[in-house]
């Protein structure tokens, strides 16, 4: 029996598909290459803007036309739409054998094993990348006012220090150079009295684990030890995602987001200052109802202010329960549009500068993908730096020295040891 699992969303998506994955292998099922080969099909979905619903509906149309043509097809959607609108789903398309909220991952194995042909001897395990996710907190509790993360995913719940040292252990001893930690903010982590920095250190000691990232945190609770503790721990990678959502102090009330532009400043100016190579970069949301062009520019302002390593910029989209769906989605289609390729522009321009400073500069990086004789690595700032190879470098930890700077990538060539 062949499945396949499409994954749309965050990277707490995409780690519980590689656990999805994981279990049906080790109950000896293939993977297979194509949607269109497999018997079990396993849709994982998001609900944070209504274009990952769209895309999910989307799929959703093409399965009912393969399932059309092969009635023996198993079919199941999980995630976090499948947690707030899984009768709606269910109604809508009739041919699914199941629907399991975000929550309820912890039953798949039970729901799932109904329908699945068990090959029973081979129990293969899934190739470990060079970089994996652990999750180490579920849930969120800040409430901003767009997001509908804390009603899919339920309160803020951290994974036992144990528990996240087993995992990491784990995916080292499968291959893993390079762990990420995930949370919705992670600076909230607590299990016991052990916070994120305390976690940090505890994790960084497992042997063979080269490389340490975590994400995201919230600019509200930020602490210095922490700060202190990525600039003195080698294996933390220098790169931190610290989502500032708009610079108006109007419009980061009305997020409910918990701090002023000039304090999310400070912040900045502080981590760079005990941080020199650190890289960070931010995401941003576009046409929040009540923005104002002066809003917008206050935040475009900021992004050439601040200069970030790289924007993730989304518009605005109105979610079902979130405080914010009350108010009037009031800026247009159009507006959003052009504010989105403005800042995007700007952005591209802002990354590409700083990435210059990097021209001649030899960088440890660490390979995670080889294709057509050319390896894809990053440094320790998350940077993706290409270099061409004869041999597949993957997993390897090399020098290269950049000759050329991109807005979102760079390239170079290997320094021979
Ligand atoms: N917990 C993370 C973010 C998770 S969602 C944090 O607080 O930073 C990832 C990003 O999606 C958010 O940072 C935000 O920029 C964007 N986002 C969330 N809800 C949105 C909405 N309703 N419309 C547009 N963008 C949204
Ligand atoms: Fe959503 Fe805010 Fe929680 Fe992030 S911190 S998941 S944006 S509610
Ligand atoms: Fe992630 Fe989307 Fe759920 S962003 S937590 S998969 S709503």
């Amino acid at each position: 029996m062949k499945f396949f699992v499409e994954t749309i969303g965050c990277q707490m998506n995409v780690n519980d598909s590689d656990k999805i994955t994981d279990y049906l292998l080790s109950e000896g099922l293939e993977y297979a290459d194509d949607v269109l080969q497999a018997d079990l099909v396993i849709l994982n979905t998001c609900s944070v803007r209504f274009s990952a619903e769209h895309k999910a509906y989307s799929f959703l149309g093409r399965l009912s036309e393969q399932k059309d043509k092969n009635p023996r097809l198993i079919a199941g959607v999980v995630g976090c739409m499948a947690q707030y609108a899984g009768k709606s789903i269910k109604n809508r398309f009739k041919f699914l054998d199941f629907v399991l909220g975000a929550k309820e991952l912890d039953k798949f194995a039970g729901v799932v094993s109904k329908f699945i042909e068990t090959g029973g001897v081979r129990k293969a395990t899934r190739k470990s990348g060079v970089f994996e996710y652990v999750t180490i907190m579920r849930g969120c509790e800040n409430f901003c006012s767009y997001c509908i993360v804390p009603y899919v995913r339920g309160p803020e719940q951290s994974v036992s220090v144990d528990e996240i040292l087993a995992e990491t252990e784990k995916c080292v001893k499968r291959g893993a150079k390079e762990i990420i930690l995930l949370g919705q903010n992670v600076n909230s982590y607590n299990y016991k009295n052990i916070d994120f920095t305390g976690l940090l250190k505890e994790v960084s000691l497992i042997n063979g684990l080269e490389r340490i990232r975590f994400m995201t945190n919230h600019p509200k609770d930020f602490p210095d030890e922490l700060i202190d503790e990525i600039a003195a721990n080698d294996k933390i990678c220098k790169y931190i995602h610290l989502p500032m959502q708009s610079a108006s102090d109007y419009v980061l009330n009305r997020m409910n987001r918990k701090y002023t532009y000039g304090k999310y400043k400070l912040l900045v100016e502080k981590i760079r200052n005990k941080i020199p190579r650190i890289n960070i970069t931010s995401d941003i949301i576009i046409g929040f109802p009540g923005e104002t062009d002066d809003d917008f520019k206050e935040t475009l302002r900021a992004a050439e202010d601040l200069k970030f390593g790289g924007l993730f910029i989304f518009k605005y989209s109105p979610r079902p329960n979130t405080s914010a769906y009350k108010l009037k989605d009031d800026v247009s289609t159009a507006v959003k549009k052009e504010r989105h390729s403005v800042l995007l522009e700007r952005s591209n321009e802002i990354s590409k500068e700083l990435n210059g400073y990097y021209i001649n500069s030899e960088e440890k990086v660490l390979v995670d993908a080889y294709a057509n004789g050319i390896c894809e690595s990053r440094n320790s700032q998350n940077i993706k730096i290409f270099f061409n190879s004869a041999k597949d470098l993957t997993g390897k930890t090399v020098t290269v020295k950049i000759t050329k700077v991109f807005a979102n990538s760079m390239s170079g060539d290997m320094r021979e040891n």
